[in-house]
């Protein structure tokens, strides 16, 4: 469900023709939805209701201030992974006490700005972690509140750049040694024990993996019981895949029920940490189509945004779905007639493509396409290869829109560079 429709042949984005924007920010840039991301962020928190929870929302998804902002204002925390995503949530105005700080390779100075921050929890990646975390801590004459990672070695059945809960992975503590680190925890003076974390992999659209996780660490737990280790926060990451194309994921009310039903007696908060869920729909990337070429293999369409701008294509061949800005064929107009071409931008890499073999309608220069479904680890993903800058980003409120993050110049490309004397 998003708000990104066609009103005849336009295509709006809640109250605003998409083309407008374009003519006024240029191509190409992010557009997200208001309406859609507080509908999104409402419904994942309403399908919890029942249990007392803490939805964290995960920076890295999308981490422009004003939809972080947009989301403390909900009630939201932050799941934080580096010193970055910290200050950019407390400059959102997140609070401090919803925040949890997960990642393999925090820093010292990364830990002390947490600590000093006074976040929620670490979520601890590592022995040699909880030992980096203890130290600061006392030199800071505080105590730090722990969870552990827990790798609970379930196959997320997603790409496997994106699964993080099988043993193979680099992530958290194997479930099999993580009581022995809990002991090892509780004697550490500056720690506090409050937690548990896992988080088992990203776009996941069966609802099973999360039971073996659920069931698995629920059982985790109870051992911890026994040695007297009490759990306040299960923290329980995030992973529920989106609708690209025609997967049919589990509803934020699915997985709700699926912890319900194994897990409503455990006296603690529940945390979650959505990210694509929230916003992975509310955005979009609008793009002008440049040239269309053809060879004897093939139709391209070379558009103005490329792989620095959107990589998921290129990385792991993800899907989105293209749809143009102005649709031809409307109002009693002979039926467009349609290519299979290749989405490129105008990168030097052959691995440049938004799609490939996509049968889209005919688009001439200058017409603007959406790529669809592109909120989630789009901008945050982006990056100034072949010294592009990188793109704006806009929020729509009904028919108003907003500037939430300017397009790069080329001075800003060179910021901080300097050519040594020599
Ligand atoms: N919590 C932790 C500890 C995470 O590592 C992640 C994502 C999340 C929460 C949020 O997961 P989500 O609800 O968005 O699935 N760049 C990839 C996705 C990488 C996900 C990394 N961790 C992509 O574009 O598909």
């Amino acid at each position: 469900m998003h708000y990104f429709l066609y009103r005849g042949s336009e295509l709006y984005c809640e109250d605003l023709p998409i083309s407008r924007i374009a003519e006024e920010v240029k191509t190409p840039f992010y557009l997200y939805s208001h309406q859609t991301l507080t509908r999104h962020f409402r419904v994942f928190d309403e399908a919890f209701e029942d249990l007392p929870h803490l939805i964290c929302f995960a920076v890295k998804a999308n981490a422009n201030l004003a939809i972080l902002k947009l989301f403390a204002r909900e009630g939201s925390g932050f799941d934080v992974v580096s010193g970055g995503e910290l200050y950019r949530a407390l400059r959102a105005g997140a609070d401090p006490q919803k925040i949890v700080y997960a990642g393999v390779g925090k820093t010292p100075e990364e830990i002390r700005d947490a600590l000093q921050a006074g976040i929620l929890m670490f979520n601890v990646e590592s022995p040699q972690e909880l030992k980096a975390i203890e130290e600061v801590a006392a030199s800071l004459g505080t105590q730090a509140r722990v969870a552990l990672r827990v790798n609970p070695d379930v196959d997320p059945q997603t790409h496997p750049y994106i699964s993080t809960g099988l043993k193979k992975n680099k992530f958290g503590f194997d479930i099999r040694s993580a009581l022995q680190e809990y002991r090892v925890a509780r004697q550490l003076p500056h720690l506090e024990i409050v937690g548990i974390h896992i988080h088992i992999g990203s776009q996941i659209v069966e609802i099973a993996p999360f039971r073996d996780a659920f069931d698995r660490v629920i059982s985790f737990i109870a051992d911890l019981k026994r040695e007297g280790i009490a759990i306040r926060y299960l923290d329980l990451g995030g992973g529920l895949g989106i609708p690209y194309k025609d997967e049919e994921p589990p509803t934020p009310k699915d997985l709700a029920q699926a912890l319900s039903s194994v897990a409503s007696s455990l006296d603690c908060t529940f945390v979650l940490e959505p990210g694509r869920v929230i916003v992975g729909n509310a955005g979009i990337l609008v793009t002008r189509v440049l040239y269309h070429k053809s060879t004897p293999e093939k139709h391209f369409l070379i558009v103005d945004a490329g792989m620095n701008d959107l990589i998921r294509p290129s990385l792991y061949g993800s899907y989105h779905g293209i749809q143009p800005v102005i649709r031809k064929g409307d109002k009693g107009d002979s039926q467009p007639s349609s290519i299979i071409a290749d989405v490129v931008g105008p990168i030097c890499e052959s691995g440049d493509f938004l799609a490939k073999d996509r049968r889209l309608p005919e688009a001439a220069p200058g017409e603007l396409l959406a790529v669809m479904t592109a909120g989630a680890y789009g901008f945050t993903m982006s990056s100034n290869y072949n010294a592009r800058p990188r793109v704006a980003e806009v929020l729509v409120k009904g028919s108003e829109y907003r500037v939430i993050r300017q397009r790069e110049t080329y001075a800003d490309l060179v910021r901080g560079e300097k050519i040594p004397e020599w």
